[in-house]
């Protein structure tokens, strides 16, 4: 994308044409920087292949790159490579066409792209799966947005299926008096949840050890599930105050982590569809019966691993998981007609998605052009590896993660003497989610508060304060920032700062290619170390000379621009004080 380095790559093919030789050209960041900023490697396996040798041809190449005026030097090192470098006057000018190369990168699509993440589920805790499936999902969305995609994002909660019935049962238990459960009432139901979602974290767990050991229960339980799901008036009215109520807590980590949503739909927003899609499927013969069950065979004769039958329906006529998620490709093409439906989910659904989609293809429930996509991830595990527990052994619970975070951040702020409730969560937010974004999506990783929530290193806070500290100089200085320009200086760390900032467009496009937000938080860390180490060998502010002063103070105000930008895809935001 790199206006410059497109230039490049057209001048070495011109010449490599010339040569009768065919080769597609690509220049890369050099890989020793003080020798090049730029490398072609290209000339070695294409010299031999046409009769050169690799100093031949990197020679022949260097000559007529070094006639270019935007070059400064190229020049062959080893046996064949051809490092690049080029004038200040041209990286200045590049830097001019950064914002322009990301608004070209942003110009419209016309394509819809409906995403599914986060998940979070009624009545059970909101574990760091769901931290990563909502911090990955959001900073995805806020990519492709970027990439002029329309993208509609559902939190897709997990509002329905046998868990429901279960907690209607216990509460019918322990509560039978309640009005829900009068079958003969006809009047209005109370509008507050007789649970909280406190009492519904204990009441799942006891009701699911329950069904397990009393028969009795479980057939209540699969009563209610299928009673709820086929409209009973009391069951639905309770449903739908203790899913308020469970749901409360999963908003508030939701706002606190900045993941937004266009849609808070839940498996249950397709209820209606279901018994038309069944009906369809059987009618077609795409589903047929098997042990009471109905379900679609979707193994096919290529496949490396066992590929079960997708179920639609249980033996006991209850929706589950796979039939919420079948009827809402459904429900979703129709509604939007989306060229594409992404999930981000944790890897170990892999096996899940695969059966969907194919179940979702058989049925014709997309056309063959819409995409289905599954973007998996890896899992976010304490200092001994092993997946995040609470003490006594639980799952973590996303909101007592964030405590912990928060509470060990305020100790430091409080340490030096700057404690603030606004700042302190900023740091709290940016640490959690530079921890679970700077690493590799699909690689599992090790959250380690004291290592992630430090100022130096690859973290959040860092970033941070670095984009804090550029805000802080260009706040000091008093000029018109736009009016400022950059000039042709001397200063290597300053021309180091330039040259991570046309990379820009470039990670853009690699991250959205790869759907690795890894590659943003890479750049934000080169790009913030280059700052500050020009930061600290540069007087700004103090500097006498014009022309300089007002150059420096450019790159301050880009490098911030570029930081929050960036920092905004990863929904963090940054603080107006550290
Ligand atoms: N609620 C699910 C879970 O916690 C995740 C939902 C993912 N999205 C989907 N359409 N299946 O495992």
């Amino acid at each position: 994308m790199i206006e410059l380095i497109k230039t490049i790559e057209k001048e070495i093919q011109a010449i490599l044409n010339k040569l009768n030789i065919e080769s597609d050209v690509k220049v890369v960041e050099g890989s020793r920087p003080e020798l090049g900023q730029y490398q072609y490697n290209g000339a070695m396996s294409l010299a031999k292949k046409f009769g050169y040798t690799p100093s031949e041809l990197a020679g022949k190449i260097c000559e007529k790159l070094n006639m270019l005026d935007i070059v400064e030097s190229a020049t062959i090192a080893g046996v064949g490579f051809v490092n690049i470098n080029f004038t200040k006057a041209a990286i200045i000018k590049q830097v001019g066409k950064t914002f322009d190369e990301i608004k070209t990168l942003g110009e419209p699509k016309n394509k819809t792209i409906v995403m599914d993440y986060c998940g979070a589920n009624v009545a059970k805790t909101l574990h760091v799966g769901h931290l990563r499936s909502s911090d990955i999902g959001e900073a995805i969305k806020r990519l492709t947005r970027k990439m002029g995609y329309n993208v509609i994002a559902d939190v897709h909660f997990g509002d329905w299926g046998r868990q429901m019935g279960m907690i209607i049962a216990e509460i019918q238990e322990r509560q039978p008096e309640l009005v829900f459960f009068n079958e003969n009432y006809e009047g209005e139901y109370p509008t507050i949840s007789p649970v909280t979602s406190k009492d519904l974290e204990e009441i799942y767990p006891t009701a699911n050890i329950k069904a397990k050991e009393n028969e009795e229960f479980l057939n209540k339980c699969r009563r209610a599930t299928y009673e709820l799901q086929n409209g009973r008036r009391g069951y639905y009215a309770l449903w739908e105050l203790f899913v308020g109520e469970s749901l409360k807590p999963v908003m508030q980590a939701l706002d606190y982590l900045n993941v937004k949503f266009d849609l808070y739909e839940g498996e249950s927003s397709v209820n209606n569809m279901i018994k038309p899609m069944v009906n369809k499927l059987t009618s077609e013969n795409i589903a047929h019966e098997s042990n009471g069950a109905i379900v679609i065979d979707v193994a096919e004769p290529d496949d490396k691993i066992e590929v079960p039958p997708f179920i639609v329906l249980k033996s006991d006529g209850a929706a589950m998981y796979s039939t919420t998620d079948l009827a809402t490709i459904l429900s979703r093409e129709q509604r939007f007609n989306p060229s594409e439906i992404w999930y981000v989910v944790d890897n170990r659904q892999s096996l899940h998605f695969l059966q969907l989609f194919r179940a979702a293809r058989k049925a014709h429930f997309v056309g063959d052009d819409v995409q289905l996509k599954f973007f998996g991830f890896g899992t976010m595990n304490g200092k001994d590896g092993r997946p995040f527990k609470t003490r006594d052994g639980g799952v973590m619970s996303v909101l007592t993660l964030i405590d912990n975070v928060k509470e060990s951040i305020n100790k430091k702020l409080q340490e030096n003497g700057a404690e603030d409730e606004q700042i302190c969560d900023a740091i709290t937010t940016a640490t959690l989610k530079f921890a679970d974004l700077s690493n590799n999506r699909e690689t599992d990783f090790i959250f380690d508060v004291d290592k992630f929530s430090a100022l130096e290193g690859k973290t959040g806070p860092y970033i941070l304060y670095t984009t804090v500290r550029a805000n802080s100089v260009i706040s000091k200085a008093d000029v018109d920032l736009r009016a400022l320009k950059l000039a042709e200086i001397d200063n290597k760390a300053y021309m180091d700062v330039l040259l991570n900032i046309i990379k820009v467009p470039t990670v853009l496009e690699r991250a959205f290619e790869q759907k690795a937000i890894n590659l943003i938080c890479d750049y934000l860390f080169t790009l913030s170390n280059s700052f500050n180490n020009f930061y600290s060998s540069t007087k700004i502010i103090s500097e006498q000379d014009t022309e300089k002063r007002n150059a420096y103070l450019k790159v301050c105000e880009l490098v911030s621009r570029i930081n929050t930008e960036l920092l905004d895809i990863l929904a963090i935001s940054v603080p107006a004080k550290m």
